[in-house]
C-alpha cells in the first residue's frame, strides 16, 4: 500500500515503460536528434529531466511498496 493504494505489477510496468520511452526522448534530444527552436530546447530538456528524476523517485517508492519492504 502507497498512500492508500495497493500498487499492482500492471502499475509498476506501466510506469517503468513511460520513464523508458521518456528516456529515450531525453537522451535522443540530448544527442539532437530531436530539435526544438531556440532556448526552447534547453527548457523542454531541463522539464523532461525533472520530469524523469520525479517519475524515478516515484517508480522505486512504489515498487519498494510492491515488495512490503515499506508500508503496510
Ligand atoms: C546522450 C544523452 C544526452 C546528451 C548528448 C545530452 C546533451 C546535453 C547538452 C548538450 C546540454 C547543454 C544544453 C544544450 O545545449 O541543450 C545538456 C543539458 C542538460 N541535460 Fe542533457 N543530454 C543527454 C541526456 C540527458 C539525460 C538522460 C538527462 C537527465 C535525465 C539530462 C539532463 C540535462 C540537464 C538537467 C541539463 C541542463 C544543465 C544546465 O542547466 O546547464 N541530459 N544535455
Amino acid at each position: 500500500m502507497l498512500l492508500g493504494v495497493t500498487i499492482t505489477p500492471a502499475m509498476l510496468i506501466g510506469g517503468g515503460s513511460a520513464l523508458l520511452v521518456l528516456s529515450f526522448f531525453q537522451v535522443l534530444q540530448g544527442l539532437r536528434k530531436i530539435r526544438f527552436k531556440g532556448r526552447m530546447h534547453l527548457t523542454v530538456h531541463k522539464g523532461v529531466a525533472f520530469v524523469l528524476l520525479a517519475g524515478m523517485c516515484f517508480h522505486g517508492t512504489a515498487a519498494l511498496a510492491y515488495l512490503g519492504i515499506i508500508g503496510g
